[in-house]
């Protein structure tokens, strides 16, 4: 459970200093999933402070896996060993399982749950109550799996089985938790089953297979799976979470004087998109990659202020900055302008992102037009501050606050404790990092 808190974000002139990033949320929930179903130990270093992290620990746990924290420091993120009950491995639960405020463990488990024969349900938030499952409902049922949902959205009955058959599936939407659902579930199944995605997304669920010695075979878009393939525990570093640092790059870009580095951050290209919209936009920007592991690379992002530039994010660059969307909204109300088209994802998030967006950067005095599948928001003012509410959406409780740091008065951010979904430490480097 995340607190509920309000905050007063005060306007900002600079923003200067070194931050590393918690670590990635997509990666710690595959991590710790696939370590739960390998053979032996695994040991996993930077887990991800934030809650949504936690909710698929305490899955996993009521699932008989046994977890044990060896260490959490604010720096380095939490140090977990997790051994592994191998594949269908899971003991039934004994209540319903709390996906809390997290799509990526209701989806990506639901994958692993189709694989057990026996019945779980899986619940969640308000928030998560509202988000639509029939992306892994239908390819998972085609396995052999069965559903009930209310009405294709959250709570999720399994009903797995020990006999699933491949599939060759196209999704809908491109969707990388959709995917990881069912290679998951592949994994499991006698035979290949390949998922052909419309637009690539993150491919994290491939890298990490390959790094639990799965062969994982990749064309195109293309990535299939051979089921039976034993998994086998090791040691794991989760690199910092580029959608997380996304907050500070933003920030210097966006205030004049300004000179941020993240280290230790994941530079997967699949998140990298982020970067080259802000280099549109006009800010300078250094990246170094240091080194990879499990075939993450992890490198350090240098920002510098310069005037902001008017883009535009067109749909199929929308993959790769999904979760930087409400951030980069808020740097165009500090200059430039940006438009973003074939984002209608963004309506499905843990809130509809573009309509919150909209409601409160106007609030807070922003020229913004909302779309059906996107937004345009011009920089032509400074903003004035005033209230919003973050609607229990941690992107949206972060965004407001770099937007808020260009404004002429402070702004109260209402629900402003959801940024512990994914980042519990960002208001406390929010203050260290200005001038
Ligand atoms: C995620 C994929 C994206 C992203 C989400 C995390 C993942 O969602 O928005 O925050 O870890 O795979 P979709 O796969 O639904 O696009």
């Amino acid at each position: 459970m995340v607190s509920t808190f309000a905050v007063t974000v005060q306007p900002a002139t600079s923003m200067r200093g070194r931050v590393r990033p918690p670590g990635d949320k997509s990666i710690s929930h595959r991590y710790a999933m696939l370590a739960a179903i390998a053979e032996g130990p695994s040991m996993i270093y930077g887990y991800s402070t934030g809650a949504d992290c936690g909710s698929t620990l305490n899955c996993l746990r009521a699932l008989g896996v046994p977890i044990e924290q060896i260490r959490r420091e604010r720096a380095t993120g939490i140090q977990l060993e997790i051994l592994g009950v191998q594949m269908r491995g899971f003991q039934p639960p004994g209540a319903m399982l709390d996906a809390g405020n997290s799509g990526s463990t209701m989806r990506m488990l639901s994958g692993l749950l189709a694989a057990h024969p026996f019945t779980a349900t899986i619940t969640g938030d308000s928030s998560l109550r509202r988000r639509p499952m029939r992306r892994i409902i239908v390819p998972l049922e085609r396995m052999g799996a069965r559903f009930t949902s209310d009405d294709g959205c959250p709570p999720l009955t399994i009903v797995g089985t020990g006999d699933l058959q491949p599939i060759d599936f196209t999704p809908d939407v491109p969707s990388a938790q959709v995917k990881s659902a069912v290679l998951f579930a592949g994994l499991h199944a006698d035979g290949i089953t390949r998922v052909v995605e419309p637009m690539s997304t993150r491919d994290h669920t491939e890298r990490a297979l390959e790094a639990f010695g799965v062969q994982v075979l990749r064309a195109g878009t293309a990535v299939a799976v051979r089921g039976g393939q034993r998994l086998i525990g090791g040691t794991f570093q989760v690199p910092g979470d580029i959608s997380s640092a996304a907050f500070w790059m933003v920030a210097a870009a966006a205030l004049p004087g300004s000179d941020v580095t993240v280290e230790h951050v994941g530079l997967n290209p699949s998140r990298t998109g982020i970067i080259e919209v802000l280099q549109r936009m006009g800010a300078q920007i250094k990246t170094v990659v240091a080194h990879a592991q499990a075939g993450e690379p992890i490198g350090t992002i240098q920002v510098r202020h310069a005037a902001l530039q008017a883009t535009a994010i067109t749909p199929d660059e929308v993959p790769g900055v999904i979760d930087e969307l409400p951030v980069l909204a808020a740097l165009a109300t500090h200059g430039g302008e940006l438009s973003v088209s074939g984002a209608q994802e963004l309506r499905v998030k843990e809130s509809d992102r573009i309509s919150a967006l909209a409601e409160g950067l106007r609030l807070m005095g922003g020229d913004i037009d909302e779309r059906a599948d996107g937004f345009s928001v011009r920089g032509r003012h400074r903003l004035r501050g005033g209230e919003v509410d973050a609607k229990n959406d941690h992107r949206l409780a972060m965004a407001f606050a770099i937007a808020a740091l260009g404004a002429t008065g402070p702004t109260v951010i209402h629900d402003a404790g959801a940024a512990g979904v994914s980042y519990p430490e960002f208001f406390t480097v929010l203050e260290s990092l200005r001038v």
